[in-house]
């Protein structure tokens, strides 16, 4: 099996880094636009053959070393009785607003409600058959109360923020059923085959460090708490969080994924005893040349310098419009990477 991804995870000496990307099944390919047409999204992610499919399209293109289970951050929300459409990004068919609404929402079990989800995960197993690891994932309380509360995305999440300052309470409930529902989420996925997860908090960023440390990374240390016993590397995702990276640690994930203000090389430098680090190309850099995407790829190994404990990403998920040429010369950059060739380039610089 190609175990470079969990070796990494686990700060293991790997033959080389290495490579997977924030949502690499998705509209920059032609083949899923083309199976989006054929089928919404929703039934898509419903079903197992088709949400397989999604999943390894791009695998077929790229060497990656992992593959991430094709699904949404959202769907599990149906557990809490949340319903909600996508065109193309989530909409609450009613938005949490109120401690009574809090309340009323009755927990039930994962393999109830997205059976669907366990059935694509071993399917994925069987078709991979050990070409690389299977990652599972959830969305971060945090970041999922951000969508509940306004109801779709939108810039600033202005109303979770309004209530955490004035209803911190109604809020910490509302978390901490969404910390029951992702652990459960999580342990169907991994029971079903899952050989590492991910715990996408994409609006940490939102807030400064006392509020994350209340509002967003106790329910993730809860939730990695909650599926340690499993054995598999949880990666844990801090979005547009350069000043929460040290409080972030605390979470006890095997892995932090960084977005792209990071400067990994003096993360590293700082945390790197603790945890390892997933990332961490800015995902515009995709729409440069090329040579610029390869050189750009290259700093920030050369940042890392082959210290274990690195997987190589994007800062965030790519995005719909990157061009395919691109992630070919991210992907050859990573494999053509070694450190002795940095020797040699600074021998030829002296
Ligand atoms: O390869 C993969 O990573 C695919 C699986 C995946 C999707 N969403 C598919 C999807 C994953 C891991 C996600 C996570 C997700 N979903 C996050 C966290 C990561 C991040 O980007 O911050 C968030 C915040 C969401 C919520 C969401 N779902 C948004 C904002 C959108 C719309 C805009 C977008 O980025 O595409 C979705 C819809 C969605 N989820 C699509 C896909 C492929 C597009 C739907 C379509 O095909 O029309």
């Amino acid at each position: 099996m190609n175990d470079r991804f969990l070796r990494a995870c686990r700060r293991q000496p790997v033959d080389r880094t290495p490579l997977w990307i924030m949502r690499q099944a998705g509209r920059y390919l032609p083949e899923y636009r083309e199976l989006r047409q054929r089928v919404d999204f929703l039934t898509l992610c419903k079903t197992p053959d088709l949400a397989v499919e999604a999943t390894l399209q791009p695998l077929r293109r790229f060497p990656f070393d992992a593959s991430i289970i094709f699904s949404d951050i959202m769907l599990p929300l149906e557990a809490l009785g949340c319903r909600m459409t996508f065109n193309p990004g989530p909409k609450l068919a009613e938005p949490v607003r109120t401690r009574a609404q809090v309340e009323a929402m009755t927990l039930r079990p994962m393999a109830e409600v997205v059976p669907y989800v366990g059935e694509a995960v071993s399917l994925l197993r069987r078709e991979l058959d050990g070409k690389t690891p299977v990652i599972g994932f959830c969305g971060a309380p945090f970041t999922l109360s951000a969508y509940l509360v306004q109801g779709e995305g939108k810039e600033g999440f202005g109303k979770v923020k309004a209530m955490l300052f004035r209803e911190p309470a109604t809020l910490e409930h509302l978390l901490d059923k969404l910390t029951m529902a992702m652990t459960d989420y999580l342990r169907l996925q991994i029971a079903a085959g899952a050989q590492a997860v991910q715990i996408f908090d994409s609006w940490a960023g939102l807030l400064a460090e006392p509020e994350f440390r209340r509002f967003a990374l106790e329910p993730v240390k809860r939730i990695v708490a909650g599926v340690r016993d499993l054995g598999v590397p949880v990666i844990y995702f801090v979005n547009a969080g350069p000043h929460l990276v040290d409080a972030a640690v605390e979470a006890e994930s095997d892995v932090l994924g960084l977005c792209w203000r990071s400067p990994i090389g003096a993360t590293f430098d700082r945390l790197g005893s603790r945890v390892a680090f997933q990332g961490n190309l800015d995902c515009h850099a995709l729409f440069a040349e090329p040579a610029e995407v390869a050189a750009r790829t290259t700093a920030i190994l050369d940042a890392v310098g082959g210290r274990p404990g690195h997987v190589m990403n994007l800062g965030h998920g790519i995005l719909p419009e990157t061009p395919i040429a691109s992630v070919e010369a991210m992907v050859s950059a990573v494999q053509s990477w070694t450190p002795r060739e940095l020797a040699a380039a600074a021998e030829e610089r002296a």
